[in-house]
This record gives C-alpha cells, structure tokens and sequence, in this order.
C-alpha cells in the first residue's frame, strides 16, 4: 500500500519524506489556506520533495473552469494529479481530462455510485472520505470495502485512495481492506511507528548492554 501524506506543510513533508518511505501528497483548499506564500511555489516544492503524486484541488466549480485550472496546475510539475470533486460538473472535467492524458483525483467521494462513475469517467485516483462518513456515525470502512470489490469487479485501472484519515487504526483497516493508497495527516502519520513496548524494549537492551 502507498502512503501519503495529507498536508500543504513543507515543513511536515521534508520531515516524512526524510523516512524514506512517502510516497505522495494530497492538498486541498482547506489545507492549502494554511499555508502562506505563492501555492504554486508550495506545490512546485512539494512535488520536488516528494518526487510522487502530489494532488493539487480546482476551486472552479463548472467543467470549463475545471478544465482551464486543471490545465494549468498540470504545468507545474509532471507530479501534479488534479483533484476534482465529485459533482455532475466533475464527472464531465474528469472524461475530458483523463481523454487529454491529465490524471484525476476525484475526490469527496462518499458512496459506491460516485465511485463508479468517477471509474467511468477515468479518474485515475478516488478519494473516498472514511473519516467524515464515521463521523456522522455512517460506515466509512464499509464504503471502502465496497469499492474495493467494484474495482476488481470490473477491472477499471482506478486506484482506491483511503482518505479523511483520522487515527492509526484506519491505516491498518485500510491495508487490510486492500486500498491501494492511504493519504494521511502528519499527527496519524508519526503516531504509525510509535509503540510503548519498542520503547521500553530498547530502553532495556541498552541498559543490560551497558552492565556487561
Ligand atoms: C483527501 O485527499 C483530503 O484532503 C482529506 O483526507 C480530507 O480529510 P479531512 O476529513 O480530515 O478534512
């Protein structure tokens, strides 16, 4: 499974990247907002960095301005992917997009049709958002479940992205589920490696390898 970080922070992507393990980014306007500075420097260093799929949001909400910004963002680095949310006027950017060769992230994608419509209209990635489902008490995993199987199902060249992280165990469920991607928030992201039995370990091997 691919694991990306869900942040526009440069600071908390040079620290992942450093791990040796990161395979992309994702951004959106929210987290974009965040940051300051030029966002297509942001997104050029970002891409830099990470050398992966990095997403970069439309704020356009018809499909011609969807098109025009997507067209756009795809010339600052050949790593951006264009996420699209998954609307009637996202469908049609995304059919005509991926017909030019530009890779779409479709994303707030919160039930099995918007999947396979966004697969239908060759999206490249879909961002189906588990942690926003749970908290209005539905089931996100479920949804993930379900999208797994329809991909398979059919064969569509669409990878699944896990997004809308919100603590380690959804990174396991997202594994086990068999989601090709995870994008996760740097706070999930560093409590990955962390165990209190490691510490404790380590901490014992050192002090027995100091008394011999
Ligand atoms: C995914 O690409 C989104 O940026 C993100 O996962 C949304 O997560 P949130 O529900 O924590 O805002």
């Amino acid at each position: 499974m691919d694991l990306y970080l869900d942040t526009a922070s440069i600071k908390e992507i040079e620290e992942i990247a450093s791990w040796g393990i990161l395979d992309g980014v994702t951004t959106n306007p929210t987290l974009m907002s965040k940051e300051k500075g030029d966002y297509r420097k942001i997104l050029r260093r970002i891409c830099d960095i990470v050398q992966g799929p990095v997403s970069a949001e439309v704020i356009a909400t018809d499909h011609e301005g969807m098109v025009v910004e997507a067209k756009d963002l795809a010339k600052i680095s050949e790593h951006i992917v264009i996420k699209i949310p998954c609307t009637v006027e996202g469908i049609r950017a995304t059919r005509r997009l991926s017909t030019d060769g530009i890779r779409v992230n479709m994303t707030l994608v919160f039930s099995l049709n918007q999947a396979l419509l966004a697969a239908k209209a060759g999206a490249s990635y879909i961002s189906p958002f588990v942690g926003r489902l749970d908290d209005r008490g539905e089931e996100g995993l479920r949804l993930i479940e379900d999208i797994v199987t329809l991909i398979h199902n059919y064969d569509f060249p669409t990878r699944i992205i896990f997004a809308s992280v919100r603590h380690p165990y959804h990174v396991r469920e997202a594994a086990l589920i068999g989601a090709d991607i995870a994008t996760i928030p740097y706070k999930v992201f560093k409590l990955l490696i962390t165990h209190p039995l490691t510490d404790l370990g380590l901490e014992r091997f050192l002090s027995d390898w100091k008394k011999r």
